[in-house]
């Protein structure tokens, strides 16, 4: 019992020294790093005019989407647990625009400087070029290791509702009201006090932003800041 608490204050201790903060500038986001064209960092996927209205799913995204696209999702459907498992909501169409493998990483829609909006996207510099630039595997996560296009069924499972609320959840999945003290939260979504499970969801569905923000400066973005060590991101959701 000994041993367990100070392994558990060494752990508490750790996760302090880790708390990770959001200066996109400093993480693999900063996407003007390889572009001769700016030095603008946001313009990547945001602008402050001329944004693509149609898409909510981000804030003043600065990215044609292309809603219509149907990915394989995980299970064929549906989780063992029976779940089912949706199409990636509109905040994952967000990072699959860039993640799914098949879209241009520099297609924005309003260039830096004045002029140049363009609704379908134009290429800007990337990496010594303006043509698309797509993602190679494993960045790639809306493809699978074969190569195919708009796959995620190998992939951790989004677009799906967490049933921790319910009367009868999946036996794995831990109360959504769960303290996540120590992770990265925008604010309270869900009503419940303190940073909890409930925060990180969207429409009650677990989407690529319950586990990463994409502007922390963190080990693989990843919201626990800790970049997954000792499996502490998934024991926060999963009783394990
Ligand atoms: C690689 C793409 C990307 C870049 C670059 C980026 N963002 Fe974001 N941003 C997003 C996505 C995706 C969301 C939606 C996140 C969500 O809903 O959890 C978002 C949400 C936001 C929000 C609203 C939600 C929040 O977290 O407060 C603000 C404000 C914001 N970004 C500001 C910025 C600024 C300022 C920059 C440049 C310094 C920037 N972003 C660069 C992808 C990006
Ligand atoms: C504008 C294009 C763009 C968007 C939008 C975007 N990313 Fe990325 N992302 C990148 C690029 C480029 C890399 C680096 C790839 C490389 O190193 O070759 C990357 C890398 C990553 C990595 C790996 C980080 C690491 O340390 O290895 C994660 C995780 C990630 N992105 C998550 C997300 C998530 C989640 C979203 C949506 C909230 C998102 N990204 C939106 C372009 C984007
Ligand atoms: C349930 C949590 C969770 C969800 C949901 C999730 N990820 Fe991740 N993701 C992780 C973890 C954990 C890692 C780090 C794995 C590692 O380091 O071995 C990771 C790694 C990544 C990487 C780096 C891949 C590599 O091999 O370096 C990218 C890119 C990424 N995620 C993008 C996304 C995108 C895009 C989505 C939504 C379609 C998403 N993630 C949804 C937990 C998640
Ligand atoms: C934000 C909460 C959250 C995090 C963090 C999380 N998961 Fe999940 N995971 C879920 C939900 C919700 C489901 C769907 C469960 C259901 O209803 O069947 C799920 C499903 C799964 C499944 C499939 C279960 C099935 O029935 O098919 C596996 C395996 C899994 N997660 C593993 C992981 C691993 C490994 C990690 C860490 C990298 C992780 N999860 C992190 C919420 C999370």
């Amino acid at each position: 019992m000994k041993v367990r608490m100070l392994v558990g204050g060494t752990l508490f201790i750790a996760s302090v020294a880790l708390a990770a903060t959001e200066d996109i500038r400093q993480t693999v986001h900063n996407l003007s790093l390889h572009s001769n064209d700016t030095t603008e960092v946001c313009v990547f996927c945001h602008t402050p005019h001329g944004s693509n209205q149609a898409f909510t799913g981000a804030p003043l995204w600065n990215k044609p989407i292309d809603a219509t696209i149907t990915f394989q999702v995980y299970g064929g459907g549906q989780t063992i647990g029976g779940t089912t498992v949706d199409q990636p909501g509109d905040v994952s169409r967000a990072c699959l625009s860039c993640h799914d493998g098949v879209s241009g990483v520099n297609a924005i829609i309003n260039l830096p400087g004045s002029g140049g909006w363009d609704p379908n996207g134009t290429y800007i510099d990337y990496r010594g070029g303006t043509q698309p630039w797509r993602m190679p595997f494993p960045f790639a996560v809306g493809k699978n290791g074969a190569g195919n296009n708009y796959d995620l069924r190998d992939d951790h499972p989004v677009g799906v509702v967490y049933r921790g609320d319910e009367a009868n959840p999946p036996a794995s999945l831990k109360p959504t009201n769960t303290d996540i003290t120590g992770w990265n939260v925008s604010g309270d979504s869900d009503g419940n006090p303190g940073p909890t499970i409930g925060d990180l969801l969207r429409n009650g569905k677990v989407e690529c932003v319950s586990c990463h923000n994409p502007h922390l400066n963190a080990a693989r973005f990843l919201r626990s800041g800790d970049g997954n060590s000792f499996s502490n991101l998934c024991m926060t959701c999963h009783g394990k």
